[in-house]
């Protein structure tokens, strides 16, 4: 059975196609051992740069929570409370290049079946940046990395030129892709933030810059909530914060929107999905509208740092998805991936019910929850 997990993606031989995303889960070379140990097929390290990076204080990661008595969405421990989505305001490692370096090399010949992909972060808008995102490219792969992540996506970078700042412009993410092309003998993945207004566009342009699959997506920018009592934010510094990111269930169908727009718009590309995947019915989406891996995140972190349970379930999920549909002679991902893609349509291309079916505004009851008593006898 678990040959039939394996994936070929952007070139490169997965024995599963469930990654741990670049973040926490990834930032050390202990954690990513204990991940190998686990099951993953493939980690996207923790990103790396040559900038100086000094982290706010505080905790690194939170998690708002809901109750369905209130709908309040808090980081505070309350009762019954589940899981709505992470927040966080760190910035790349903090560990140097040259730490990293060696610890890729014994990372891969202890693993050399799995799949080490660096993601790498250098400023822009100057030649001294884009050289900066050879030489990280250079070192990587000298290390024995088997691809590379640009990071054009986080979306609380200190420097304007950086991150996500990349992600939102065309020009840029063509530019950067193909200095980091013009020295990458491995597969380059690119990374791009949601906040933005047409993902398709920035797409394209990495696409025209050389890079070998599309990844989205990284956290959405958001705030935490001000506590009603303190009138404070749940997190701050001296009083103050700024915008974070957000990852995890709240934003799955926002990641799902956007997958599916660059997976029409590009039919024959590679695509790798991230946002909210805790099982395999969530990677199961992503695959269905054309993604060819997907990497995980936030629920790693909640489940003793690198998901051995949940990397558990999704290769289960897989495997039992696989038996299920064994009768239409599905025998691996690419057999299904995509077969959903094009059922998201315009609104305007779906049908509207005809004849007396349709009551229009005058419909007895309005509004969207379950009439009740009162309203039906007004
Ligand atoms: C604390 C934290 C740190 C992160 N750091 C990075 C990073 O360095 N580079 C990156 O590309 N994405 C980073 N991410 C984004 C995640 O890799 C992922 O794209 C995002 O959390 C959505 O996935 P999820 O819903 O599974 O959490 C970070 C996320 C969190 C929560």
């Amino acid at each position: 059975m678990a040959a039939r997990r394996a994936v070929t993606f952007t070139g490169i031989r997965f024995e599963n196609p469930f990654l741990l995303s670049s973040a926490p889960p990834t930032e050390s070379e202990n954690n990513i051992l204990r991940a190998f140990e686990a099951g993953w097929g493939g980690v996207v390290v923790k990103t790396i740069g040559l900038h100086p990076v000094v982290n706010v204080v505080g905790a690194k990661t939170k998690f708002f929570r809901t109750t369905p008595d209130d709908n309040h969405v808090s980081m505070k421990k309350r009762a019954g409370a589940a899981l709505h989505g992470s927040w966080n305001w760190e910035l790349i490692s903090d560990k140097p290049l040259d730490w990293w370096v060696p610890r890729i090399r014994r990372i891969k010949a202890a693993f050399p079946t799995r799949v080490v992909i660096a993601s790498i972060m250098a400023g822009s808008g100057t030649d001294k940046e884009l050289k900066a995102w050879q030489t990280l490219t250079r070192a990587v792969q000298d290390a024995g990395a088997d691809g590379i992540e640009c990071n054009f996506s986080c979306p609380h970078m200190d420097r304007k030129d950086m991150g996500s700042n990349i992600g939102k412009d065309e020009g840029l993410c063509s530019v950067v892709t193909e200095a980091v092309k013009e020295v990458s003998r491995i597969p380059v993945w690119t990374k791009l933030t949601p906040a933005t207004q047409d993902i398709v566009v920035e797409a394209a342009a990495c696409f025209r810059g050389g890079a070998d699959a599309m990844v989205s997506s990284n956290t959405f920018p958001s705030l935490p909530l001000i506590d009603p009592e303190s009138l404070e934010f749940e997190i701050n510094v001296d009083g103050f914060v700024s915008t974070g990111g957000m990852g995890g269930p709240a934003i799955l169908p926002m990641s799902l929107a956007n997958m599916v727009r660059m997976t029409q718009a590009f039919p024959d590309r590679s695509f790798s999905g991230i946002g909210g995947v805790s099982d395999f019915s969530q990677a199961l989406s992503y695959f269905l509208l054309g993604a060819g891996t997907v990497q995980v995140c936030t629920a790693a972190m909640l489940d003793a740092a690198v998901g051995p349970n949940v990397i558990r379930r999704l290769n289960a999920g897989l495997d039992a998805f696989l038996e299920r549909n064994a009768d239409k002679g599905w025998t691996s991902v690419e057999d299904f991936r995509g077969l959903r893609r094009d059922r998201v349509k315009l609104q305007s291309q779906i049908r509207r019910p005809d004849g007396d079916g349709y009551a229009g505004g005058y419909e007895p009851v309005e509004g969207y929850a379950a009439p009740d008593e009162v309203a039906l006898k007004a």
